[in-house]
């Protein structure tokens, strides 16, 4: 059980895990990168990141070539390709249409009742031009902020692809977020439109979306909302404000198939994509046209090695970052075929992805840790009656993963035949930083090695490098095109977050360790952050959804591991006056915990206390909070106020 291959052997020495998979012969003599070829370029990388990266932005289109592939002036805000001018979608879409991709697939999408639509790049590009049309005509143009708050559906894609297409700016809000997170975030990004729907399906129920957007806007404090758009979908009431809210097939509809693209600075701003800090305030991650679409390009062509035949199923919602890079722009880059699923993944039964990639004969097949556990407790009854054959590829993102799940996935999805990509990412880096590529040995739960052009250490608190087999702190020591460029709003929160405990280096935010062969083996994160399904949240949100509750005075949450979800939230709860601790009050508090936040915030359970672990200065120490939960030692708490209070 330990090799699998048809070439054994060379390697074994230097090898100390276990269970080490090795690529098939078939797959390393087709892989666009040949494995003597990527030490070579690796080498190459370290040596002059530079030229890596301006050989990587070649691949692309530009109206105008950079004078300097890195500004490093003004650290921490670097700028890439400065001089340049282009536009992400000229690259995914317009430049398609004047080859041989102009007739091919570039979506697939599948709604949850099972009906479909596929769109060729000629098809997607009138329908984005038609949209830009409209979204000019509502006065949105070069800068403005859309907040795209929608499940995945075609519209889905168009949208961002028309925001760009004009210069504005995206900010999706993933559609399973409360009013109250869409609020916060349609206010931090002053939008002045939001696009939705009017519901979707999810696990055989209509979700009415549109009645949440306008429960979020009529408290947003701002009012810099001028236009709501609408996409018709699932048929549910919804209650259309005529001096705010459009039809999209109103807008689109007498509008032209085609559209300039707007010309754009490779720095000019792509989206905000908001994400879960230490503090209570999400922070909007910034990304630009000109390096994002460098290094999701080069990620995706090299670490899913895409052939022109390719149909690629990234299972991840369009509005998480994974969505953006992997489901949307990565795969029109590379002129692909991407799918898209609207539904709940065991809808109706727990054989959907299997149907999925059975009847569209899907080749590669990019999942989360979470679903993968999800699907490996009915066994391996559902995959028998589905031809997985035309599997080639397999990948895993957004949380650690056990090697159970690893090896399960590998060998009963993967037939012990596709290599499995476990690839280490984040919504700053925008792109793949540490990934195996299909040429690589792999070790289950090892996310392997950093990329070419990219360079990762592992380092003690006072910035030295561990040694092998020590946890440390995750860094990344050069910039790299696809970065953050800085938080909405917030330049200082930006340098203090990422920059300052090592200036001049990235700090992660996760705990990772090195093995012998320097694979990294990422252990969670370091920071008030819990990753819950491979979805980010802040205890401090938790918290502060927890005493916006009348019965709660005083609020801190912990992550403990779940079987299923990797972790999931527990509370510690200090009760307001003439409150009871039952049952009932535990189920309403979780209940409210999940409006205010979305379903993303599971709390696993609520522990009533009378006091809470606090420094001197009153800060909760949810440190050792963990260690009692967890019966470890508590550490320093010599900071601690007083623990028998
Ligand atoms: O803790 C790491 C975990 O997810 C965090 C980033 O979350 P987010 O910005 O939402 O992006 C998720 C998808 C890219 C990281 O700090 N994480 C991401 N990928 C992995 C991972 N943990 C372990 N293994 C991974 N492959």
């Amino acid at each position: 059980m330990d090799h699998n291959g048809d070439n054994p052997g060379a390697l074994d020495a230097l090898l100390t895990e276990e269970r080490v998979f090795r690529p098939l012969s078939r797959v390393v003599s087709n892989a666009t990168v040949a494995a003597e070829d990527l030490a070579r370029i690796t080498e190459s990388a370290k040596a002059d990141p530079l030229a890596y990266w301006e050989e990587a932005a070649e691949e692309l289109c530009w109206f105008r070539k950079w004078e300097q592939v890195l500004d490093d002036s003004n650290p921490p805000f670097y700028k890439w390709f400065t001089g340049a001018k282009c536009n992400i979608v000229y690259n995914a879409l317009d430049r398609h249409i004047e080859t041989a991709n102009k007739n091919k697939l570039a979506v697939i999408w599948e709604g949850e009742p099972g009906d479909t639509r596929k769109l060729t790049y000629y098809e997607l590009f009138r329908e984005v031009n038609k949209l830009a049309n409209g979204l000019r005509s509502l006065g949105i143009g070069k800068g403005d902020r859309v907040v795209v708050y929608m499940p995945p559906l075609p519209e889905t894609i168009i949208t961002l692809l028309a925001v760009a297409k004009i210069g504005a700016v995206h900010s999706s809000v993933f559609a399973g977020f409360s009013a109250k997170a869409l609020r916060d975030r349609i206010s931090d990004a002053s939008a002045k439109l939001v696009v939705t729907v009017d519901g979707f399906y999810r696990n055989g129920r209509a979700v009415n979306l549109k009645s949440t957007v306008d429960e979020a806007l009529v408290a947003e404090p701002t009012g810099c909302v001028e236009s709501v758009i609408v996409v018709h979908r699932a048929n549910v009431e919804a209650e259309m404000n005529d001096s705010r809210d459009i039809w999209y097939a109103d807008l689109v509809r007498r509008e032209s198939p085609e559209a300039v693209t707007e010309v754009m600075d490779s720095e000019d701003m792509l989206f905000l994509l908001y994400t879960s800090g230490a503090t209570g305030k999400p922070k909007g991650v910034v990304h630009s046209h000109g390096g994002y679409m460098v290094g999701v390009h080069r990620t995706l062509n090299w670490v899913f090695d895409l052939k022109p035949t390719d149909i690629f199923w990234c299972t991840a919602d369009v509005g998480w970052i994974t969505g953006h890079s992997y489901v949307v722009y990565g795969p029109l880059l590379a002129g692909t075929t991407t799918v898209l699923y609207e539904g709940h993944p065991l809808y109706p039964q727990a054989d959907r992805l299997w149907s999925i990639v059975d009847r569209y004969g899907v080749n590669i097949l990019y999942s989360v840790p979470t679903l993968i556990r999800m699907l490996m407790r009915f066994g391996t009854q559902y995959l028998k009656h589905h031809d997985l054959s035309t599997l080639r590829l397999l990948g895993s993102v957004g949380e650690p993963i056990n090697p159970e799940a690893w090896v399960w996935f590998h060998k009963h999805v993967g037939r012990t035949e596709c290599p499995l990509m476990d690839t280490w990412w984040q919504t700053e880096t925008g792109m793949f930083m540490i990934s195996p590529m299909p040429v690589s040995l792999l070790k289950p739960g090892s996310v392997n090695k950093a990329l070419p052009g990219i360079e990762v250490d592992v380092w003690d608190e006072q910035g030295n490098p561990v040694p092998p087999g020590k946890g440390g702190l995750l860094v990344v020591t050069k910039p790299w095109p696809s970065m953050v460029r800085t938080l909405y709003n917030d330049p200082e929160r930006y340098k203090e977050t990422y920059w300052s405990k090592f200036p001049g280096v990235y700090l992660a935010g996760d705990v990772a360790r090195k093995d012998e062969d320097g694979y990294i083996w990422i252990q969670g994160r370091a920071d008030d952050v819990l990753v819950i399904a491979g979805h980010r949240i802040g205890t401090a949100e938790v918290e502060s959804a927890f005493v916006s509750h009348k019965a709660v005075a005083e609020a801190a949450v912990i992550g403990i591991p779940d079987k299923i979800r990797g972790e999931v939230a527990k509370a510690f709860v200090i009760l307001n006056d003439g409150f009871d601790p039952d049952a009932g009050l535990s189920r309403e508090l979780t209940e409210h915990v999940r409006r205010e936040l979305g379903p993303v915030a599971v709390v696993k359970s609520i522990e009533y206390r009378e006091t809470l672990p606090r420094t001197r200065s009153g800060k909760i120490m949810r440190r050792i909070l963990k260690a009692e939960e967890f019966g470890e030692e508590k550490g320093d708490t010599s900071t601690l106020e007083d623990l028998d209070r």
